[in-house]
């Protein structure tokens, strides 16, 4: 079996393949080109994708007919044509729960980086721009008591959740086409409309994937909803908000602050006017990089690759 492999992975999933199949690994730092990914995916019987890489009719194509699974380094899989892999019997997995954790502090990271205004902090530390302790610098905005709005209350929404509600005695909000019990006995968590959670929440942070629902979700009309307090922090994906809409609403006073660990592009251009704003953080798509998150992306998508080979069921199928 021949499988091609987009980037350098943990060791821990590598060798597990390596045992499964021949290797085809593309090793540089940035994706294959398009042309390039086609031509290395003919012929394969597996490939272990990324984000980066779009899995489409013409993908494939590509590979040709005897492609069996595709195994996504993520549990996001908004690069991928899903009803396009099922119609051609092509397996998809995909690596939930391992990251869970690790995202859910980003987005605390984020809220209190935003809250606290740190990185306008630190900036101007380092520029010497700081110059004494003062009553009026650097005021930035309490997380005790105040009210988390969640978008998207699966499992990294209620992670989140959990941690403001024991952490600093938050109050709960929640949308989401799904209502969670959990959440709601365990946190006391409220169901409510988008509009209700955007006029009531001190901090929104959204947990949803990306689909044409959630798409651009985040536009001027949102943020003109939101309380000039309020801070918005978005670990899940970067078209999920407007950027020319979110810039204007920070830069306007609309809202307080943002920190975002994902942008539409990746990498955010250079110019985006977020980038000059001192109440925006912007990291660079990094919520699920530690070490346990990362080697346990690398076991289950090693795993899901090699039954996906073999003929067997995905140990975290998506389709
Ligand atoms: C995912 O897994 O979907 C993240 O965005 C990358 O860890």
């Amino acid at each position: 079996m021949k499988v091609f492999i987009t980037r350098r992975i943990p060791e821990i999933g590598l060798n597990k393949i390596a045992m499964a199949a021949d290797i085809d690994l593309w090793e540089e730092q940035l994706p294959p080109p398009r042309a390039e990914l086609l031509r290395r995916i003919a012929g394969c019987h597996g490939v272990l994708t990324l984000l980066t890489e779009t899995v489409d009719a013409e993908f494939f194509d590509a590979a040709g007919e005897q492609l069996k699974v595709v195994s996504n380094f993520a549990v996001g899989y908004n690069n991928i044509d899903v009803a396009e892999a099922t119609r051609r019997g092509v397996r998809i997995g995909n690596t939930p729960g391992v990251l869970t954790d690790a995202t859910a502090d980003m987005a605390v990271t984020l809220m209190l980086t935003a809250a606290r205004r740190i990185v306008e902090s630190v900036d101007d530390v380092r520029a010497g721009k700081w110059k004494t302790w003062e009553p009026l610098g650097y005021i930035g905005q309490d997380l005790i008591g105040r009210t988390l709005g969640i978008v998207g209350m699966g499992r990294i929404g209620t992670a989140v959740a959990r941690r403001c509600h024991f952490g600093w005695q938050m109050n709960i909000l929640y949308h989401d086409r799904h209502t969670n019990e959990e959440a709601e006995r365990e946190l006391n968590a409220r169901q409510v409309s988008l509009d209700e959670l955007l006029t009531q929440s001190d901090f929104v942070s959204i947990h949803t994937d990306l689909n044409e629902t959630t798409r651009g979700m985040f536009h001027a009309g949102a943020f003109e909803k939101m309380k000039p307090t309020a801070i918005f922090v978005n670990t899940a994906r970067g078209p999920i908000h407007c950027e020319s809409d979110l810039a204007e609403a920070l830069r306007s006073g609309q809202i307080f602050a943002a920190g975002l660990d994902v942008t539409d592009p990746e990498p955010i251009a250079p110019d985006s006017p977020l980038l000059a704003l001192p109440n925006c953080t912007v990291c660079p798509h990094i919520a699920s990089a530690t070490v346990a998150s990362r080697n346990g992306m690398a076991e289950i998508a090693a795993d899901n690759l090699i039954a996906g080979l073999r003929g067997e069921p995905l140990r975290c199928p998506v389709n």
